[in-house]
């Protein structure tokens, strides 16, 4: 049975109920769970006691949740060794400027250069705009920007624009590589030589893959 960990940051929850999905998905494709928000996370928390990790975190403001940044920051080659996945939520996804698409990318991209963790896999989400949550100042402020591209301005309701089908989908291309990954360590190929994974991408030499 593979062990998991899924570490969010949220700051509004959506993001945790992103992360309680593929957490649900994972447990039914048999993995063994630890959902923890960042921001609670003991200090000696690692990726080093899992099969796999998934990080998950929402765009405010261009950037992702402080505590992410920091615990893949500080753990990133232990999660270069072994399988990963990121998972990027935000807004910018829906919009039909390339402009905009392009920025969702390069916000992503500057998160892993910067960290040097290089997941398996990673997945952009859209997320969702819980207006009934917002104090009266955020709601102003988000409607403005919002009214801008177009989106939902409607203040006295909640709006959620997460494509669970797709995210499920994600937790179980997840579990099947870790599967994957599992049987080769038991049995390791007598030429096993860069085995592509089902995310598509060559595991690297060093890693657990
Ligand atoms: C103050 C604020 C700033 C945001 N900034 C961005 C942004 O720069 N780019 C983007 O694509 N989405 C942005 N979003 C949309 C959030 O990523 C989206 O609402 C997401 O669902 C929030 O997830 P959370 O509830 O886990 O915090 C912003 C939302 C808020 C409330």
């Amino acid at each position: 049975m593979s062990r998991v960990l899924i570490l969010y940051g949220t700051t509004d929850g959506h993001t945790r109920k992103i992360a309680e999905a593929l957490g649900e998905t994972l447990r039914e494709e048999g993995c063994a769970l630890d959902v923890i928000d960042a921001k609670r996370a003991p200090s000696n928390l690692g990726p080093e006691s899992y099969d796999g990790v998934i990080v998950a975190a929402s765009i405010h403001i261009r950037t992702y949740q402080r505590a992410v940044k920091r615990w893949v920051l500080r753990h990133a080659e232990a999660l270069n060794r072994r399988p990963s996945a990121f998972v990027s939520v935000c807004l910018g996804i829906l919009e039909h400027r390339p402009e905009a698409q392009q920025q969702v990318q390069e916000i992503t991209q500057r998160f892993l250069q910067r960290s040097g963790w290089r997941p398996v896999a990673t997945r952009t989400v859209a997320g969702a705009l819980p207006y009934t949550r917002y104090s009266w100042l955020k709601k102003w402020v988000i409607r403005r920007i919002v009214a801008k591209t177009g989106g939902d301005t409607d203040t006295t309701r909640d709006f959620e624009y997460t494509d669970w089908d797709d995210v499920r989908a994600f937790a179980r291309e997840l579990a099947s590589h870790l599967s994957r990954s599992e049987g080769r360590r038991r049995s390791p190929p007598p030429h096993a030589s860069s085995p592509t994974s089902v995310f598509g991408v060559a595991a690297r030499s060093g890693d657990r893959a």
